[in-house]
């Protein structure tokens, strides 16, 4: 047998051994864990400036500082994402469930009426968001149907507002346990 024929043949009897979770299912039960909300922007070298909601943002290391954030490889953002020199996360604030909705639907131009300036790479800074953290685009490793990109850290800014929540499909916000 190939190598190409063996691998080929591992990755059939991995997908014939994998549990068949209903995906709808397996999205409630993830959708317990409750994230912050983000936007994660960037522009190509041909000036096409992108932008999509994501809560799979988290932070990874302080030393070298880096944050990971992934999307789906279907995402038309995607090519984009992947040739830009950095790309900048947008952390949201309490009042902008809004902006979050208007970055999780496509369109030919998502900043149009929206407030932002170039940061490093030109990948956009939203205004009014809670924090930035501007990232060069370091690595990226495929995971499933998911890319996942990996940023280092080049600047970061952030004020003491309350965080926009989302958790089971909803958008709220931060309540201290009692
Ligand atoms: C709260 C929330 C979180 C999301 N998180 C992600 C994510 O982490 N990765 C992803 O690929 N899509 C995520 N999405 C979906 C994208 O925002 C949506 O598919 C968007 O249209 C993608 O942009 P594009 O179509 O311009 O590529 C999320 C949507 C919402 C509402």
């Amino acid at each position: 047998m190939t190598q190409a024929a063996a691998t080929q043949a591992a990755s059939e009897a991995d997908a014939a051994a994998r549990p068949a979770f209903d995906p709808r299912d397996f999205r409630h039960a993830l959708g317990s864990f409750a994230t912050g909300v983000t936007i994660i922007t960037a522009q190509g070298a041909d000036g096409r400036r992108v932008g999509l909601t994501c809560n799979s943002f988290a932070s990874v290391s302080l030393d070298p500082p880096l944050v990971l954030w992934s999307i789906v490889v279907h995402s038309p953002s995607l090519a984009t994402f992947q040739e830009a020199s950095h790309f900048t996360v947008n952390v949201l604030g309490r009042s902008q469930a809004d902006l979050a909705m208007k970055f999780a639907r496509p369109a030919e131009d998502k900043f149009e009426g929206v407030d932002w300036t170039p940061g490093r790479g030109s990948a956009p800074v939203l205004a009014g968001t809670i924090a930035s953290f501007e990232c060069r685009n370091a690595y990226r490793y495929y995971g499933g149907d998911h890319v996942i990109f990996l940023g280092e850290v080049e600047a970061y800014s952030y004020h003491r507002d309350e965080p926009l929540l989302f958790s089971r499909g909803a958008f709220g916000s931060f309540v201290p346990a009692s």
